[in-house]
């Protein structure tokens, strides 16, 4: 926060805008305090540069407010992607009216593609948000994510291996804190996160192929398949915590 407070002193005023996710989800999860986000919200607003939220993951991933809503602050502008097009490719982006008068045929900005629109996507995206809408997705895929990484860190209970974990997401973190920060991300952990990988790709389950990467659930995990897996994954991280602690 002191960092940002005096970035904003010496530059504030020369910045159009700050882009950022909001829950870092690229490179690690790195879930971060809401002081610190309202702290930029206020900021921006302060120094008259736009707030522009990626939600491209968290996007109606995180409830239907995404990670605006999780941190309860209003971006100028948010930019959408994966979810909004139920599997099938589009990104979208929106915001603040008066931002968004500036596109063509109301302003001056012009913005279009031969994909743009592209109806088999805006069905599929469509048919999702609605299948989301009413919430009950989102509770039991939160529920079941609780479940799946609180029941594999109490079996990792005195170990050196952390799962940070946020509505749908997961991420496994051979580290003794999670951390909030990319610089922070233990690259040896990662280098055990690898070997790891390999050996439950032999037992059937099949990770991202890097430690920095998140893990997502989908409604198609049911209980017993994340019991299942949760049963593998532990005894494959305490291989692998076993050699490190
Ligand atoms: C957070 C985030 N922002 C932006 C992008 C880029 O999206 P696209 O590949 O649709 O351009 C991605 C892609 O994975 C992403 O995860």
């Amino acid at each position: 926060e002191e960092a940002l407070e005096e970035f904003f002193r010496e530059h504030g005023d020369k910045l159009a805008a700050v882009i950022i996710e909001g829950i870092p989800a690229n490179n690690g999860l790195l879930i971060q305090r809401h002081d610190y986000m309202r702290q930029l919200r206020a900021l921006t607003e302060k120094h008259g540069a736009l707030l522009i939220l990626d939600e491209v993951i968290t996007g109606f991933r995180l409830g239907m407010g995404g990670a605006a809503a999780y941190y309860g602050i209003r971006p100028d502008l948010l930019t959408y992607g994966k979810i909004i097009g139920g599997g099938m490719p589009v990104g979208a982006f929106g915001g603040r009216a008066d931002i968004m008068d500036l596109l063509s045929p109301l302003g001056p900005v012009y913005q279009a593609g031969t994909l743009s629109g592209n109806p088999v996507a805006m069905t599929a995206g469509l048919a999702t948000l609605r299948k989301l809408a009413d919430g009950r997705i989102h509770a039991q895929l939160e529920e079941r994510n609780r479940k799946f990484v609180s029941d594999m860190m109490a079996d990792l209970k005195g170990s050196t291996v952390n799962i940070a974990g946020i509505a749908s997401i997961y991420w496994i973190v051979f580290q003794r804190d999670i951390p909030r920060a990319a610089h922070a991300i233990d690259s040896d952990g990662v280098a055990h996160y690898n070997r790891m990988h390999e050996k439950i790709l032999d037992a059937g389950i099949y990770l991202p192929p890097s430690g920095y990467e998140v893990c997502f659930l989908s409604a198609a995990h049911t209980g017993d398949m994340l019991s299942n897996a949760a049963r593998i994954l532990v005894q494959a991280i305490r291989q692998e915590a076993h050699v490190w602690a």
